[in-house]
């Protein structure tokens, strides 16, 4: 089985906020980051797979600073782990000063990807090889994560999530 890194995976895209993406207070209309986000983790998942990828949940959304009319916004998505066929993917969003250039983190998302074939059926994924301190922490919550993400979807029961239930030992 192939064994890839999560920086092969990774995905920035940078773009402004323009007029008619905002809402009534000129910040960054929440379903617009959403979108920018899905498209930027979408071609993570491709590019970790090499399949078709499709959207199979969002598990997590923290819109935790307003993003201004005129922000330069910078989307980058990098596969955190892989399982079988589905694919966790980190999004963490930056806007730039406009003076000094520097970037504060605004927000951040968890996604998670399937890989697909021609007619939608789900394919295996080469597994994920953490290297950074962040990106070990990561891999390793994201059973737990994936977990609780298929028990609020009603795919698995209470006593299937083995790493959710640990958490309260
Ligand atoms: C995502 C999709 C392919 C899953 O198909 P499925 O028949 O449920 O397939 P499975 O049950 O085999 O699940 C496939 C993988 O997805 C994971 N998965 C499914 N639903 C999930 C959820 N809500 N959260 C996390 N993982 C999920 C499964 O755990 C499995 O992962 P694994 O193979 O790595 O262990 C299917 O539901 C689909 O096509 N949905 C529509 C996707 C789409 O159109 N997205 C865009 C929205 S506009």
């Amino acid at each position: 089985m192939q064994v890839k890194t999560p920086e092969q995976s990774k995905t920035v895209l940078t773009d402004m906020v323009l007029p008619g993406e905002t809402n009534p207070l000129n910040n960054l209309f929440g379903g617009e980051l959403l979108a920018r986000m899905d498209r930027a983790a979408s071609i993570a998942a491709r590019r970790h797979s090499r399949r078709i990828t499709v959207t199979a949940s969002v598990n997590h959304v923290a819109f935790t600073k307003a993003v201004p009319l005129g922000s330069v916004v910078t989307v980058e998505a990098k596969v955190s782990r892989a399982f079988k066929t589905s694919m966790e993917v980190f999004i963490d969003v930056w806007i730039e000063d406009r003076e000094s250039g520097e970037k504060t983190k605004a927000n951040e998302a968890i996604y998670t990807f399937v890989a697909v074939d021609d007619i939608g059926h789900p394919v295996a994924v080469p597994q994920i090889k953490p290297e950074t301190t962040l990106e070990k922490e990561r891999f390793d919550a994201a059973l737990r994560r994936k977990q609780l993400s298929l028990l609020l979807a009603g795919k698995i029961k209470p006593s299937d999530a083995s790493e959710l239930k640990a958490l309260f030992k």
